[in-house]
C-alpha cells in the first residue's frame, strides 16, 4: 500500500497542498528530479526529511537543459517505478509529475541566465544547459513556495548556480548540498549509469580512482594543480572513450587553476568524460571531502 499521500500533475495544486501544510505550521522541504531514482535521490529525500516534515519530490524530464544532441528523448522515464520506490521510503508526502505544457505554458519566454559561474566546466561543452536548469529550477521553487531544497554535490555546478539564484533571486528557499552517494566500488551513482554496458561499468571506475588518487596526493601535501590534475587524468584517459575535461578549479567561483598554480586549502578537482556513449561526471573537492567517501574502505584492492 503506498504511503505517499497524492501524486499531482498541475502546479497550482502543488503550491495549494505547500501553503496548506506551511498554515498547518509544517516545513516543507523539496527535492528536484528527472526521475529514473536511484539510491542517490533516495539519500536527498532523506536529507530532506532531517530539514523538514513536509516533502515533496518532483519527477520532471526538462526538456530546456538538453541540448539537440543529448538525451533527452532516450532519458529513462517510469514514473510507475519512481513512485514505488518513493512509496518504499514512508517519507514522501506529496510527489509533482508535470507534464511539459504545465511548466512552459503556452507562449512561455522566460529564461534565467547565470553569469560567470555557468561559463566554466560544463558550461562551454553544454550550450544553453544551465539556462534550462537555472529556468526550470526557479520555476519549481515558484511552485512549491519557501522551502529547503536538497541538491546533490555530484552536479557540483549545478548546486553552485543553484545557490546562486537562490541568493542573488532572493528566493524564499535554503539549499542544502548532499554528499555523492557512491557505489561500494567508487562509482558516483547517476541515472546515466543505467546506459552503461557491464565492460563500461568496469572502465567508468577510472573516474573515482583517478578522483582518489589525486585526493591521496593532496592530502600527502601535494598542492601543484597540474600534478592533482595530471594523476586524475591519467586515470580517466586510461578508461575514457572521450575526455571533455579534468579541470582543478576553484570551489566557489569554479574558475579553472593553471596548471603552474599552487593551489590552497580547497579547490574541487571536476571531472566530465565519455565511457562508450555515456557522459559521465564525477568531482572531490579536495581539502573538505572525506577520502573513505570512495569506498567502504579506502584500501580497496581496486584504487
Ligand atoms: O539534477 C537534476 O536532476 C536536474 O538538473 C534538476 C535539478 C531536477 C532540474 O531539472
Amino acid at each position: 500500500m503506498p504511503l505517499i499521500q497524492r501524486v499531482v500533475a498541475m502546479p497550482a495544486e502543488v503550491r495549494a497542498a505547500c501553503d496548506a501544510a506551511r498554515a498547518r505550521g509544517l516545513l516543507v522541504g523539496f527535492v528536484p528530479t528527472m526521475g529514473a531514482l536511484h539510491e542517490g535521490h533516495l539519500a536527498l529525500v532523506r536529507k530532506a526529511r532531517q530539514n523538514a516534515n513536509f516533502i515533496v519530490v518532483s519527477i520532471f524530464v526538462n526538456p530546456t537543459q538538453f541540448g539537440p544532441n543529448e538525451d533527452f528523448i532516450k532519458y529513462p522515464r517510469n514514473l510507475d517505478v519512481d513512485i514505488d520506490r518513493l512509496s518504499d521510503l514512508a517519507d514522501v508526502d506529496l510527489v509533482f509529475a508535470p507534464e511539459v505544457s504545465s511548466m512552459y505554458l503556452a507562449g512561455d519566454e522566460t529564461r534565467v541566465t547565470v553569469g560567470a559561474l555557468a561559463s566554466h566546466l560544463c558550461g562551454p561543452l553544454r550550450p544553453g544547459h544551465f539556462e534550462g536548469v537555472a529556468t526550470v529550477v526557479t520555476k519549481l521553487f515558484g511552485v512549491v513556495g519557501p522551502c529547503t531544497a536538497v541538491f546533490g554535490k555530484k552536479d557540483y555546478q549545478q548546486l553552485a548556480i543553484v545557490r546562486r539564484i537562490a541568493r542573488d533571486l532572493f528566493l524564499p528557499v535554503t539549499i542544502v548540498g548532499h554528499p555523492i552517494i557512491r557505489d561500494p566500488d567508487g562509482l558516483a551513482v547517476s541515472s546515466r549509469n543505467a546506459y552503461l554496458l557491464p565492460q563500461e561499468r568496469v572502465r567508468a571506475l577510472g573516474l573515482s580512482r583517478g578522483l582518489l588518487l589525486a585526493s591521496r596526493a593532496f592530502a600527502s601535501g601535494e598542492r601543484n594543480a597540474g600534478v592533482l590534475r595530471g594523476l586524475a587524468l591519467a586515470a580517466v584517459a586510461a578508461v575514457a572513450t572521450s575526455v571533455d575535461y579534468v579541470t582543478v578549479a576553484d570551489a566557489e567561483s569554479l574558475v579553472p587553476f593553471d596548471d603552474a598554480a599552487a593551489i590552497g586549502a580547497r579547490a574541487v578537482l571536476a571531472i566530465a568524460c565519455r565511457i562508450g556513449q555515456t557522459r559521465l561526471i564525477d568531482n572531490v573537492v579536495l581539502g573538505e571531502d572525506d577520502l573513505h567517501a570512495f569506498g567502504e574502505d579506502d584500501s580497496h584492492a581496486q584504487f
